[in-house]
Formats: C-alpha cells, structure tokens, sequence
C-alpha cells in the first residue's frame, strides 16, 4: 500500500492519515479561518456524525491511491503535535502532480506550511515519475501565493472563474514548478 510511510526529519513531519486522526480533520475543515481558502471534499458543512460515517466509508479507504481525487492525505506533525494536512493527486495523463495544503491557524506564520509543501515536494519527486506539481490558489489567498512562491513554484495559469463565493466569482492561479526546477531550488529548502 502506497503512502504508509513518514516523511520529513526533525520538527516537522509528515504521517498517513489515519481513523482517529476524524476529529482534527473536522476540526480544521470547519473552520472559518481555513474553509474560504480550500475546495476540498466533503464540500459543504455536515454533521459530525455523518462526517465520521463519510470519513471512514468513503475518505479513508481511498487516500492511498495517488490518482484518487483525494489523493494521498497527510498529517503535518509539528514537534509531535497535528499541525495541519497535506495532500497530492496525480493526473498520469499530463504526468502532473496536484498539492494541498492547510495549517491550523495557532501555528500559522512558523514557517511550518513552506517547510511541509518542501517535504511533499521532495517525496513527490522521488516516488512518482511526474515532471510537474501544481497547486490551484485563490487570488485572495495571499499567504499561499507568498508560500508557494518562496520555495520556487511559478505562475503557469489564470482562471477569472475559478469558484462563486458569496455570490461572487473569485479568480484563481495556477501555480506549478519542474522536476527541473525543484532539483535546483528543492536544496535551499530542505
Ligand atoms: C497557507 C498556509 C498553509 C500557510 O501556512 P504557514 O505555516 O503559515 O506558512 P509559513 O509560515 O511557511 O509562511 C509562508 C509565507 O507566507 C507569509 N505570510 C504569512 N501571512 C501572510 C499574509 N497574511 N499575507 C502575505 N504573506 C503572508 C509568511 O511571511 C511566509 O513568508 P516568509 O517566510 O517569506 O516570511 C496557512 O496560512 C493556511 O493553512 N491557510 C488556510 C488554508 C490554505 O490557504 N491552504 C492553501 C490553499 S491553496
């Protein structure tokens, strides 16, 4: 089974998700520092109950599956404690990888999130035979564009209506960066 291994060394690390890692996920998806930014599944608010039932039926059986729309999913260890989740998806077609990301907002602004994108990077590049990884950010979410950014990723498209929120369609960026590129930037990351 893919994706059962940890990753990264030191303070911050990255491990499989697993069954009684429910109720922090809950938590960080619910919450309204960290929802507005992502597009992940399970899409719109439900009860704890029946997210417990989504998560074990559905979310779980799947995220070691590279191509599956989850992804492999992660848990962001910070100095032991569940810092946040990290995930990728491959599209074999374009051979091209597809991150996310998320911190929870206590320990947002440690330089946590960078050094977690790094670790996925490095471990993405290793494993699977992509050329590319990209992520997908909202224009209004300047802390990722900061972050992705920083460690080398480049603007590689423009969507002006990526999704409606609040009645409104917001704009999004395509960011991606090179097995090329991440070969030469990856070591001032690590
Ligand atoms: C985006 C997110 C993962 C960043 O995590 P983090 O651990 O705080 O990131 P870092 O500490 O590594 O900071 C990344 C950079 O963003 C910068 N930054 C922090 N807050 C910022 C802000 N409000 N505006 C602009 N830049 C900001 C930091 O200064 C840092 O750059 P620096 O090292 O050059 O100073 C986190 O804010 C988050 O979970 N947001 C909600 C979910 C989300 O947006 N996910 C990504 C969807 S594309």
């Amino acid at each position: 089974m893919e994706g059962k291994i940890w990753l990264g060394a030191g303070d911050i690390k990255l491990r499989p998700l697993q069954e009684d890692d429910l109720d922090f996920v809950y938590k960080l998806w619910y919450d309204v520092d960290t929802s507005p930014f992502s597009d992940g599944p399970p899409y719109r608010p439900i009860s704890l109950k029946r997210f417990k039932e989504w998560f074990s039926d559905e979310f779980l059986p799947k995220v070691d599956q590279s191509s599956a729309p989850g992804g492999n999913v992660y848990v962001i260890e910070y100095r032991g404690e569940k810092a946040g989740l990290c995930g990728f998806s491959i599209e074999w077609k374009r051979l091209s990888a597809e991150i996310w990301y998320e911190i929870v907002r206590e320990m947002r602004g440690r330089g946590i999130g960078s050094k977690a994108v790094s670790i996925l990077l490095d471990h993405i590049f290793r494993e699977y035979p992509v050329r590319m990884v990209e992520a997908d950010v909202y224009d209004y979410n300047k802390t990722s564009q900061k972050l992705l950014e920083k460690i080398g990723f480049e603007t590689a498209g423009f969507d002006k209506y990526a999704a409606m929120k609040n009645g409104e369609y917001v704009s999004s960026t395509k960011y991606a960066i090179s097995r090329e590129k991440w070969a030469r930037m990856g070591k001032n990351n690590r």
